[in-house]
């Protein structure tokens, strides 16, 4: 692609530079926390305690290593068992360890140094926070350098959810699995709950006779006794610590790529995700090897709250995925760039969760454009864009739309917003345009690879954006339009215009016809060769068309049949638009939808928009569909959901 910066751009990134006082070597950052901490023989990034959703004193003692010896209990809904816990001290005089729970019953505590026992239960649980949980306090003594935590989760633990038998395709046999990120880790066993921190596993689990448990690790080996026995290696934050259990088949893609899943969509998972390996590749050659073995994905009964979670050598998938015509497999590309920007390079703290999820919408979309083309990479720009103006616009405050996020978020779910996701690609679109891609591609391959297994803040990306790209472009980008993109709120003038022509004739057609300039003919066989992305674009773009009418959605309906679709992406962008036009013809499928579907992504903004209708049938209708299908939604989803009813 070519370098989009016009000349005299230079000339006025030259002036600001002038105008902010700043000169070309001074690109640091003005957060400098992470770089003013005490200089020590440890590495700085590790010293300054700056996630403030750890009770963990990883400024002092820091988890290497945990072992985990489980049962998987579905009757009492538990995991049940010891962890074993290795860490070093960060300063040597540290002569305490204080991990994070949240609901966990802790049954005994042991301290041992080099394999011998030393005292017992000299411990302490603080009191509970509705977010943070628990911390753990844990009196050392001196050498001691394991601690053994014999303890239980509870049937409520936000990061498990339990599906009894009837709740899965199956039906005769239960299911479990976990979600950590953000703060669940920490409800599923006691550690350090910080991306800050990384540590190697293992884990010995027990589980029913006809059940196969997975982690995100080694694929398990059952041993003589009917036990699994799995490895994780390579340091890894806790967020990534992940279990499913379950009737679960695998299916083989290549020789290091399979798919997991319940018998009923085994086959239609592999035929979808076919093209992994084709993404694997060309991430590969964009920015350096795949350093994780193998990568496996497994899909998830629907109640899986989100599209895909990036658990290393496993990505976690959503069944909505499956759309029978690889339309959505953008999500793959994603939880696969994890394995470069989030898994090897993370952030230290959920206020820099654009470095995480920015980078790896980013390389998502380089992904796609390798493999299918501009066209449809531009496409699914568009589209993004279209969901950051909107969630832009919705911003609960200014702070929030920065990339750099405040200090004083309540919960890291705002942190995992359209803003760090789009803006955070943007920016980075942004950078690609401005240095051109014979300088970002390379410069982007050396970041990854100069922080692999390392956390790092928003100011070190500053800081190694600055020394490596920058300091030899100075023309190329100015202090004040970098300062805009990072702690700047909305979306910068610079940000890039995602255009793309198939997009524009849709919108042209459907203006047409909505302005009744045509009997809709000409959109109806245009739209013979559209797809899903189009067909999303131009259920969108109603908003821009003024208030619905209700017989237009009718019309729409009747012509394309979108009620009741097997594409669930197509099928919420109707249902918000049925919602909003109030076609109530639409409302069985969409109960369909809410019953069967436990996505966020979805059910959110669904649930959201029929409280906000203004319609008190609705809101009540709503509460009904809800009161039903709430117990086979995913505890996270629950406390979401319950806190959009309660809201004002
Ligand atoms: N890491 C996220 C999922 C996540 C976010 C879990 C916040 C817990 C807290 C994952 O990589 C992700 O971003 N999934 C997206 C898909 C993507 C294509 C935008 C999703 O779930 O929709
Ligand atoms: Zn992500």
């Amino acid at each position: 692609m070519i370098n989009l910066k016009p000349v005299v751009f230079s000339l006025f990134a030259a002036s600001a530079l002038l105008a902010t006082g700043c000169n070309n070597t001074e690109m640091a950052p003005e957060n400098t926390a992470a770089n003013t901490g005490p200089k020590t023989e440890m590495p700085a990034r590790i010293i300054t305690k700056d996630d403030k959703f750890t009770y963990a004193n990883y400024d002092e003692v820091r988890v290497t290593h945990i072992d985990l010896n489980l049962d998987v209990n579905f009757d009492s809904k538990v995991l049940d068992g010891i962890a074993t816990i290795k860490f070093e001290r960060v300063k040597p005089e540290a002569d305490m360890l204080v991990l994070d729970t949240k609901n966990l019953l802790i049954k005994s505590v042991r301290l041992f140094e080099g394999g011998t026992a030393q005292s017992e239960n000299n411990y302490l649980m603080g009191q509970d926070h509705p977010v943070l949980g628990a911390p753990l306090t844990i009196q050392l003594n001196e050498n001691t350098d394991t601690v053994l935590i014999s303890y239980r989760t509870s049937p409520e633990a936000e990061g498990l959810q339990w599906l009894s038998p009837s709740q899965t395709a199956g039906k005769k046999k239960p299911y479990l699995f976990s979600q950590a990120q953000a703060l669940n880790a920490r409800t599923m066993a006691p550690l350090q709950d910080t991306p800050a921190v990384r540590l190697t596993y293992s884990a010995t689990l027990r589980v029913p006779e006809g059940l196969r448990p997975l982690m995100s690790a080694s694929q398990g080996e059952i041993d003589e006794n009917g036990e699994y026995h799995f490895d994780m290696p390579q340091p890894i934050p806790s967020y990534l610590i992940a279990i499913a259990v379950g009737d679960i088949k695998f299916k083989a893609i290549n020789d290091h790529i399979g798919v997991y899943a319940e018998d009923y969509i085994l086959d239609a998972a592999a035929e979808e995700f076919s093209e992994t390996p084709l993404m694997e590749e060309a991430n590969t050659r964009l920015y350096g090897p795949y350093r994780w073995g193998r990568y496996d994905l497994i899909v998830l009964p629907p109640s899986f709250p989100y599209g895909g979670m990036e658990n290393p050598r496993l990505s976690f998938m959503t069944p909505t995925l499956i759309a029978g015509d690889k339309s959505l497999t953008n999500v793959v590309a994603h939880e696969l760039a994890h394995s470069w920007s989030g898994n090897l390079v993370t952030n230290s703290s959920w206020r820099d969760a654009w470095l995480n999820e920015g980078f790896t919408s980013y390389v998502e979309n380089r992904v796609m454009e390798e493999l299918y083309g501009e066209e449809r990479a531009v496409m699914e720009q568009a589209l993004d864009m279209e969901g950051l103006k909107r969630a832009l616009s919705e911003a609960k405050r200014p702070e929030l739309t920065h990339l750099k996020l405040p200090a004083d978020m309540e919960h890291p779910d705002d942190a995992f917003t359209l803003v760090s996701y789009i803006k955070g690609a943007n920016f980075l679109f942004f950078l690609e345009d401005r240095f051109g891609r014979d300088k970002f591609d390379p410069f982007l391959k050396a970041w990854f690879n100069d922080n692999a297994f390392k956390a790092v803040t928003t100011e070190d990306f500053i800081t190694y954006l600055h020394e490596n790209l920058h300091k030899d472009n100075p023309e190329a980008l100015s202090r004040a339009e970098l300062d805009a993109w990072v702690y700047g709120p909305g979306l910068p003038e610079t940000a890039r215009k995602p255009e793309s022509d198939a997009f524009k004739d849709v919108t042209r057609l459907l203006g047409t016809w909505l302005a009744g300039d045509s009997n809709g003919d000409e959109m109806f066989d245009a739209s013979k060769d559209w797809s899903t992305h189009e067909w999303l674009h131009m259920l969108n773009s109603l908003d821009d068309f003024g208030d619905i009418d209700v017989e237009n959605l009718k019309v729409l309906d009747a012509t394309y049949s979108f009620t009741g679709t097997q594409n669930a992406e197509t099928a919420f962008a109707w249902y918000m638009q049925a919602i909003k036009g109030g076609y109530d013809e639409a409302y069985p499928a969409l109960e369909e939808f809410l019953m069967t579907v436990g996505r966020g992504k979805f059910i959110y903004r669904l649930y959201g928009a029929l409280k906000d209708s203004g319609r008190e049938d609705l809101q009540f209708w709503a509460e009904d569909v809800y009161e039903v299908a709430r117990p086979g939604y995913h505890p996270i989803a629950q406390r979401r959901i319950d806190d959009i009813f309660k809201a004002e």
